[in-house]
């Protein structure tokens, strides 16, 4: 189960410093966007917008008469302000929520990931959505932070690519893609500053203490070590379904 006060608490304490450290996010959504197959949509539902960096997207890209916005956290709502004056804010657990409205488009970045039931919600959404309506949303296979859960022995609650097309396999299904994206830190604590940073870090629950800190550096360095620097392996999903072929 996911610890939903735990991922609130961390994402609102990163909102400040997310749009600097959300290098893989940022490119996520920029290829979601990519895959869309139009671009005039009358209603667009974002999941999860946190600073809107998908949201400056959407603004740029996309022809819409109405957008909603939603968050779990609530602070998110004056970021989305600033980007589309107008929207609509939903604050709330999106698989909590009740959604009244259809819409065109739902839209969500590296956000579906952080549901207790991502075949539940994705139902959900699905119902949400207007007679034409399509659901694209990036999230992350089970290759992403490999190295973070290998050396804290995290188990992997994430989807691999078999297990999430699966789940979509009852819908049409428009666009399926992965891909694995490198990012490289001179030092492993540097990772961990990177995590906290954009809220990843409410992954776990957990207090480093110095000796462990100090283990987790060497065991880093010794397995995921190039020349120059550290890597961290993300590993995104992209996909867009409808309901109707
Ligand atoms: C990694 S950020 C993605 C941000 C944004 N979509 C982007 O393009 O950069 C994930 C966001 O999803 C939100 N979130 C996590 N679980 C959620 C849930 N169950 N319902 C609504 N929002 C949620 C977090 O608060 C956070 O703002």
């Amino acid at each position: 189960m996911i610890n939903k006060e735990l991922v609130k608490k961390r994402f609102e304490k990163s909102l400040k410093t997310y749009n600097d450290n959300a290098i893989a996010q940022k490119h996520m959504a920029k290829t979601l966007i990519d895959y869309l197959p139009c671009y005039n949509y009358n209603s667009i539902l974002e999941i999860g917008c946190a600073t809107g960096i998908l949201t400056g997207y959407i603004k740029e890209k996309l022809h819409f008469c109405q957008f909603y916005a939603n968050d779990i956290v609530c602070k998110a709502s004056k970021y989305i302000d600033k980007i589309i004056p107008g929207n609509i804010f939903i604050n709330g657990d999106i698989e909590e929520i009740i959604l009244n409205n259809k819409y065109d488009l739902i839209i969500s970045n590296a956000c579906l990931q952080w549901c207790s039931d991502i075949e539940k919600t994705i139902s959900k959404l699905m119902k949400a959505l207007n007679k034409k309506g399509i659901l694209a949303f990036s999230t992350f296979g089970d290759n992403n932070l490999k190295e973070i859960k290998k050396i804290f022995n995290f188990e992997n609650r994430l989807y691999s690519t078999e297990q999430l097309k699966n789940i979509l396999n009852r819908y049409n299904i428009l666009s399926f893609e992965e891909e694995e994206i490198r990012l490289e830190f001179d030092t492993p604590v540097d990772i961990l500053r990177h995590l906290k940073n954009t809220g990843a870090n409410a992954l776990v629950q957990m207090t480093l203490t110095k000796s462990k800190l100090k283990n987790f550096e060497e065991k880093y360095c010794e397995l995921y070590r190039t020349k120059q620097s550290v890597y961290l392996t993300y590993n995104p999903v992209y996909t867009v379904i409808t309901n109707y072929s």
